[in-house]
């Protein structure tokens, strides 16, 4: 067939010629100036604290002047994003634009942002009504007694998102109370059930293919546990999901089908109808809010001068640690407690993103893609993986993140937070030189080298409109690294595999 190119299986329309990032001007000035063995010395022009090297972004701070960045290395890695096409793959994204080439779809999250398109709304506001509704304590069962209980079943995107939202903003309200259920282990369900009276639970199954073994079997396990206390189960349970006709088969009615856009990727979902728990949990003005947040931080993706350009920049860099200086893992520490999924919940958006093996036209590439990414909560973590991070053989690019209201706070111990996340930052980069140590000085080896960059990024508050912004942050710097790499972010075959050898290892399947 003229001019289609095969490519993972599938038939795609003619495809421009492969970019491969490795021909490009920028990456071949990049990779002579830069070599995986050679680590800037502490103090080196490479570990500068410029002024100019931090960046504001719709509500958020990032500090990037304890990074590599030698004279010349942004204004390559600019040139860079220039020479990959990403202000014009960027326009396609927010144009809703075909931007998951495999599958020949949109990954059009923006959107869900914005009132762009009537269907996202409509789904919205559908979602906000059963929302809403439970708040109020007006929802009734088949006995009529109010609803007081939600369970929501549902694992990956159809979790994580909406599982740290919800735990970030707060203590939750409303007259229902809201449980996660994501393992298949029956402990988690057994956990939410046990303090749960079957005629005023509801349970909520949420899935974007509605053929998730996980959930389908939490969901099954709920139902049996509705019918066994004489419950009609079908009156007690709610779908979401990108695909009504399976729910529908499940047996959820088809009043009770809150349908999305199969355009929405499941690591992008929360600001679809899969965010229900957070609009459950702290109402339909709180999850606006969200929404709001997201969308100044698209604006400034979307307007900003890469030069000033939070997504692009922290993408970029992602790019120069992996390809440019060989570091293959990323570590992130909130400093909040309330902020503890975030690191499950950027392990699935980015190494579910960006581990891939093939470009967008499904040439193996010649160069490494995705970073492993790992972390924890600060404090805590300073007293388990921070020994590798400052005296360690490998080292880790860091993101610490907290809240700019920790620094003048009230409570000394949010203030501790805070100069913990930046002495931890300062001793990375200056290492035991901070204090005076002489680098010089044989007798006196540097116990921690020090030289090791990191980000330091502050939202505001704990408000939804600050956590929109950050989110969209790592949606976007995400989307930043799958341009330059041409590489196709919106797509997982990877975890078709397992999901196929599982259904022929089931018994009686
Ligand atoms: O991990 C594979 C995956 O398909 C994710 O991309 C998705 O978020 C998760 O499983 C759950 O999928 P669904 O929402 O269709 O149940």
């Amino acid at each position: 067939m003229q001019g289609l190119r095969m490519h993972a299986g599938r038939v795609c329309p003619a495809a421009r010629l492969p970019m491969n990032p490795t021909q490009l001007p920028a990456w071949s000035s990049l990779a002579r100036r830069t070599s995986p063995a050679r680590l800037p010395e502490p103090g080196s022009s490479a570990q500068r604290q410029a002024r100019d090297l931090t960046f504001d972004a719709a509500g958020l701070r990032a500090d990037l002047s304890r990074h590599w960045l030698e004279r010349d290395t942004l204004p390559l890695l600019l040139e860079l994003a220039e020479q990959a096409g990403l202000p014009s793959w960027r326009q396609r994204l927010f144009d809703g634009a075909a931007v998951n080439t495999s599958e020949q779809r949109r990954a059009w999250h923006t959107a869900l942002r914005s009132d762009a398109d009537a269907g996202v709304v409509a789904a919205r506001d559908r979602m906000l009504a059963l929302a809403d509704a439970l708040r109020a304590g007006s929802l009734r069962g088949a006995t009529g007694a109010p609803i007081d209980t939600v369970v929501c079943c549902g694992i990956g995107g159809s979790d994580l998102g909406p599982r740290l939202v919800t735990e970030a903003l707060g203590r939750p309200g409303g007259a229902a109370r809201l449980h996660f259920v994501a393992n298949v282990d029956p402990v988690e369900l057994a956990a939410a059930l046990a303090q749960a009276q079957p005629e005023r639970t509801l349970i909520v199954a949420i899935s974007k293919s509605f053929a998730t073994m996980e959930t389908l079997a939490n969901t099954r396990a709920a139902l049996r546990w509705l019918h066994a206390a004489g419950i009609e189960p079908a009156r007690h349970l709610y779908a979401i999901t990108a695909a009504p006709a399976r729910a529908q088969a499940f047996g959820v009615p088809a009043a009770q089908v809150i349908e999305f856009a199969d355009w929405i990727g499941g690591r992008y979902s929360l600001w679809s109808p899969c965010g229900f728990p957070i609009a459950l949990a702290h109402g339909g003005n709180a999850f606006d809010e969200l929404l709001a947040g997201a969308a100044a931080l698209d604006a400034h993706f979307l307007t900003a001068p890469l030069a000033r350009n939070l997504p692009a920049l922290l993408g970029l860099l992602g790019v120069l640690y992996i390809n440019f200086h060989g570091l293959r893992t990323r570590a992130v520490f909130a400093y909040a407690q309330r902020l503890r999924y975030l690191v499950p919940y950027l392990q699935q958006l980015e190494m579910e993103s960006l581990g891939k093996r093939v470009s967008r036209d499904g040439a193996p590439l010649g160069f490494d893609t995705g970073a492993v990414l790992w972390g924890d909560v600060g404090t805590t973590a300073q007293h388990s993986v921070f020994q590798f991070l400052h005296q360690g053989t490998q080292v880790a690019p860091v993101d610490f993140i907290t809240c700019a209201a920790f620094e003048r706070s009230a409570d000394e111990r949010e203030r501790l937070l805070y100069a913990s996340a930046l002495a931890q930052a300062d001793a990375l980069a200056g290492g035991d030189a901070v204090l005076g140590a002489d680098a010089s000085n044989a007798a006196e080896p540097l116990r921690c080298p020090g030289g090791r960059p990191s980000s330091f990024i502050t939202f505001a508050d704990f408000s939804p409109r600050s956590l929109g912004a950050l989110l969209a942050l790592f949606e976007h710097r995400t989307f930043v690294q799958s341009v330059i790499w041409g590489i196709n972010a919106f797509d997982q075959f990877g975890v078709e595999i397992g999901k196929k050898l599982l259904s022929q290892r089931l018994p009686g399947q």
